[in-house]
């Protein structure tokens, strides 16, 4: 370590060569006297110019001799502490970091001082000339005279490390008998990248709201720590401003630090006043980039999205609760589809078929019976019921009726008036076929949006226990949809019935909308 000695060596110096000059004075005006003996006539201005010429030669010869004696001249006590000054390097206990121990050890002074070597220069040497202030102002108090030797520790503390940043906090320890607070500290948090330390500024969006809001939770940690160390409460409104909080430490991810030491901005009689404050209460004020790169930032509250209650228990489900999902307008190019979908995951379903589809896709009919599903009866080529005459009405089911029973051996029990459009004559009608009448009660619009995202949310959304969901299978959407309702649903513990399992004994003629 180099340590610049050399103005305190030439001051003395000079000091010394001052006051030569009074001593001289006497011989070398004796010597002009003689040589005026020799050469008159007596030129009195002639002998004034020639003994100060002479004094002047004179004075610069003394004053070279003494510089030349005094830098020559050995044990200056500066000199004495270099010759005491010994440093080693070791590895520090953070990761890539090494430490550079320098002690000085005399009568008048015990140094330890720790330097951090990061390997980043420019922080490095930022620090070192931190560090060097400090010894700096140490040594200038050692010229008062002391009985024992004055102490000085100057550690350092890394309170967080990443790969883009460092934490940093130096603790100078100093006993100087008295004179000067004992224990400071410094600290930064330093960009490795740009090495450089960050402000508080940096880390804040609408800066100054955001600071006034950091300053006051500052200055109520600050309160708080004095009330109940038993402290003399302080007007810290004027004491402890936004300039102290410009440098801070990331203490962990959810603690800002200012670990003050003596000094910082109380008198030093209230000794250490170390600030930390938790992040989540300042997150509104730290939703930056570089707050979040630091710190782990709350995001603020969003909306929250409701996580599914358990379903109800319903009279037709019981404890486990139960939905019947039903596709209508089938069977389509979709179909099959879909029964692999169901097959796969054991789901079953309620079909409600167009008579006039039903020779087509008589394969398909058969293998919705086959596994399990229900068919039911959804008029013959899609005719508003409610609008037709009690004849049309009958002639309308019957033959549908017979379309299925053709395909798949039974006539189905139930049907599903068009468009829900129902009225006295169709339940009449249905009620003298002894079929009865299954609406729904989730509608999910899958005819309309098309889209099997929201198809299955908005399932998902409105299903409880003994619901019937309306669906259609003639759109690939719906079918695409089909996976995501009946995973979504399991989740919640939903099982999958068929319509007339989830309605039980149906009353002929009469309406039914849902199993609860
Ligand atoms: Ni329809």
């Amino acid at each position: 370590m180099q340590r610049p000695h050399s103005p305190h060596v030439n001051r003395r110096a000079s000091q010394r060569a001052k006051h030569s000059t009074h001593r001289t004075v006497t011989p070398s005006s004796d010597r002009s006297a003689s040589r005026s003996h020799r050469r008159p006539p007596f030129k009195p201005l002639e002998l004034w110019r020639r003994l100060a010429i002479s004094a002047i030669f004179l004075l610069c010869l003394i004053a070279t001799g003494w510089i030349l004696l005094s830098a020559l001249r050995p044990p200056a006590p500066i000199i004495t502490e270099q010759a005491d000054e010994r440093y080693y390097f070791a590895d520090s206990k953070y990761s890539g970091i090494r430490s550079k121990f320098v002690t000085r050890r005399s009568e008048k002074e015990q140094v330890s001082i720790e330097y951090p070597i990061t390997g980043i220069a420019p922080i490095d040497t930022f620090v070192q000339q931190a560090i060097d202030r400090h010894d700096g102002e140490f040594r200038q108090m050692q010229s008062s005279a002391v009985n024992s030797p004055m102490t000085e520790t100057i550690s350092y503390q890394v309170t967080h490390q990443s790969d883009t940043h460092l934490s940093l906090v130096l603790h100078i320890k100093q006993d100087t008998h008295g004179a000067h607070p004992a224990s400071l500290t410094q600290f930064w948090t330093f960009d490795k990248q740009a090495g450089r330390s960050i402000t508080l500024r940096e880390l804040l969006m609408q800066q100054e709201g955001a600071l006034k809001a950091i300053v006051a939770a500052a200055r109520q940690h600050v309160a708080a720590a004095l009330e109940q160390q038993h402290k003399p409460a302080a007007s810290l409104d004027e004491l402890l401003t936004e300039s102290h909080l410009e440098h801070f430490v990331v203490m962990d991810r959810s603690h800002i630090g200012w670990p003050f030491g003596q000094h910082a901005f109380l008198p030093s009689s209230y000794g250490e006043v170390p600030i930390s404050l938790p992040i989540a209460p300042l997150a509104e004020h730290l939703q930056h980039p570089l707050a979040q790169a630091l710190f782990e930032v709350p995001v603020p509250p969003k909306p929250e999205v409701t996580a599914p209650a358990p379903p109800a228990p319903s009279a037709s489900c019981g404890a486990t609760p139960c939905i019947a999902l039903t596709f209508d307008d089938g069977p389509g190019p979709h179909t099959e589809r879909l029964l692999n979908i169901l097959q796969e995951r054991e789901a079953k379903a309620t079909f409600y078929v167009l008579g006039n589809k039903a020779a087509a896709h008589a394969a398909t009919l058969r293998r919705i019976k086959q596994q399990g599903h229900e068919i039911g009866n959804h008029s013959w080529g899609h005719a508003n019921l409610a609008k037709l005459s009690a004849e049309e009405v009958r002639n309308d089911l019957s033959r549908t009726n017979d379309a299925i029973r053709d395909a798949v051996g039974t006539a189905p029990t139930s049907a599903r008036p068009p468009y829900g459009s129902t009225n006295d004559t169709v339940r009449t009608e249905l009620s003298r076929l002894g079929m009865s009448s299954v609406l729904w009660s989730v509608d999910t619009r899958d005819w309309a949006d098309r889209d099997s995202g929201i198809v299955c949310s908005r399932a998902l959304a409105s299903a409880k226990s003994g619901a019937i969901v309306l669906l259609h299978d003639i759109h690939s959407t719906s079918v695409d949809a089909v996976p995501c309702i009946l995973d979504g649903l399991k989740k919640q513990g939903y099982r999958f019935i068929t319509a007339s399992e989830l309605l039980g004994a149906m009353t002929p003629g009469q309406n039914y909308y849902s199993g609860s």
